[in-house]
């Protein structure tokens, strides 16, 4: 176990999960350092709220991430709605120190393609009764890794995808905590 763990957040949207663990560390819910926030998207609006922190934060391109983070050495990677595809060279660096947040419950509505407000089309178009979360490691598939947590999300009638979209995120932000918390005693 590491009693206060450095944290990588990589992201290349909004940021809210990446809200959900700095708010956690600061209520002391969660044990841990955000050591910096790379964006594969200049325009993401989560280099923002890491900016608003005062939180190291760099728009880095994914061919060129391994080398980036080495400069923070993290002891935890997390890939909270980053869309690149690591490559394997990074994912044997940190091999079973990296967990995802995924918006299905895998291995439902996952793998190539399954990303964001898809998901939630997909299953909204299939007349899903039950949606969720999915918190897993990082292998070298896509969705694939080790899964740590999950957790159900009701679909209801009057859904569609982005009200689906929006009661899943609460989720994630909760089981995201959850699992960062669930990786440090493990280590
Ligand atoms: C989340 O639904 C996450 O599961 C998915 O992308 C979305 C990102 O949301 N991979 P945010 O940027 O954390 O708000």
């Amino acid at each position: 176990m590491i009693s206060k763990p450095k944290i990588a957040v990589l992201i290349s949207g909004g940021g809210t999960n990446l809200q959900a663990i700095i708010d956690s560390l600061k209520s002391g819910e969660l044990s841990g350092e955000i050591v910096c926030v790379l964006s594969n998207k200049k325009e993401a609006y989560g280099l923002m709220r890491a900016f608003k922190n005062g939180i190291p934060s760099e728009f880095v391109k994914n061919s060129a991430m391994k080398e980036t983070i080495e400069k923070y050495s993290p002891d935890i990677v997390v890939l909270a709605g980053y869309l690149g595809i690591l490559e394997k060279p990074f994912i044997e660096r940190y091999l079973g120190r990296i967990i995802n947040i995924h918006p299905s419950l895998i291995p439902k509505y996952c793998g190539k393609g399954f990303y964001g407000i898809k998901v939630h089309e997909a299953v909204i178009q299939n007349r899903e009764k039950i949606s969720g979360a999915t918190v897993h490691l990082v292998d070298e598939g896509v969705d694939t890794g080790e899964i740590l947590i999950q957790r159900e999300v009701p679909v209801l009638d009057s859904d569609d995808a982005s009200t689906l979209q929006k009661r899943v995120l609460e989720v994630e932000h909760k089981i995201l905590i959850e699992g960062i918390e669930m990786l440090r005693r493990r280590m």
